[in-house]
């Protein structure tokens, strides 16, 4: 897998520490109607619900959504798994937990990305005792380097480099949500 950016940021958005474009906004929104119409098509009756992590989540599920034909309802969980810093701290806390029942629904999990699994296997674990009808994950990013998962995303956007990405929802302390495109940061 290339790990090189595919374009440097333009100008507007970027600063010094966005490295370059890994997947350009063009890229992002032709797999995201794709990754809808495979929703639609896994989920041919029931209930759905659409469960957005936040706050990573929250651009690619707003998208995601509106390209999901059929019926269906969406809300979010909150889990903080990261402080400031580049890597897992291995420890996730649900700080917003849904109201929506869950029991009898297909519950659609939405990440932003899948790096070491922790988040998820804390959280499908917690949501499996609610007795959905059943329970998918769908990742816009997924690094490949987690080593157990409790689920496998059935859904997923696109194979990540081992980099840290921000934008689109993906943040580094809070910084570069923003961002229309999915960048590579720089360390320092
Ligand atoms: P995990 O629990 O290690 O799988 O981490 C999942 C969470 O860590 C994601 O939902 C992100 O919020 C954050 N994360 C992991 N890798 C990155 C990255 O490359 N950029 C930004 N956030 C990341
Ligand atoms: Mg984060």
């Amino acid at each position: 897998m290339s790990v090189r950016a595919e374009s440097p940021p333009p100008a507007a958005t970027a600063d010094e520490r966005v490295a370059g474009v890994v997947f350009s906004a063009k890229r992002i929104a032709a797999r995201v109607e794709e990754l809808g119409q495979d929703i639609a098509a896994h989920y041919p009756s029931g209930e759905l619900l659409v469960l957005g992590l936040l706050k990573g989540s929250f651009i690619f599920l707003g998208d995601l959504v509106r390209n999901i034909p059929r019926a269906l309802q969406v809300d979010f969980l909150v889990a903080a798994s990261y402080g400031a810093g580049t890597t897992s701290s291995g420890d996730v806390r649900l700080v917003y937990d849904p109201e929506t029942h869950l029991e009898g629904k297909h519950i659609l999990l939405v990440e932003d990305i899948v790096d070491s699994g922790n988040t998820l296997n804390r959280l499908v674990t917690l949501l499996r005792r609610r007795n959905p009808r059943s329970l998918e994950i769908c990742a816009l990013l997924h690094k490949r380097i987690a080593k157990e998962l409790e689920l496998e995303a059935r859904f997923v956007g696109f194979d990540a480099p081992p980099l840290f990405l921000v934008g689109y929802g993906l943040d580094h302390a809070e910084n570069y949500r923003h961002l229309p495109y999915i960048a590579s940061l720089r360390e320092s």
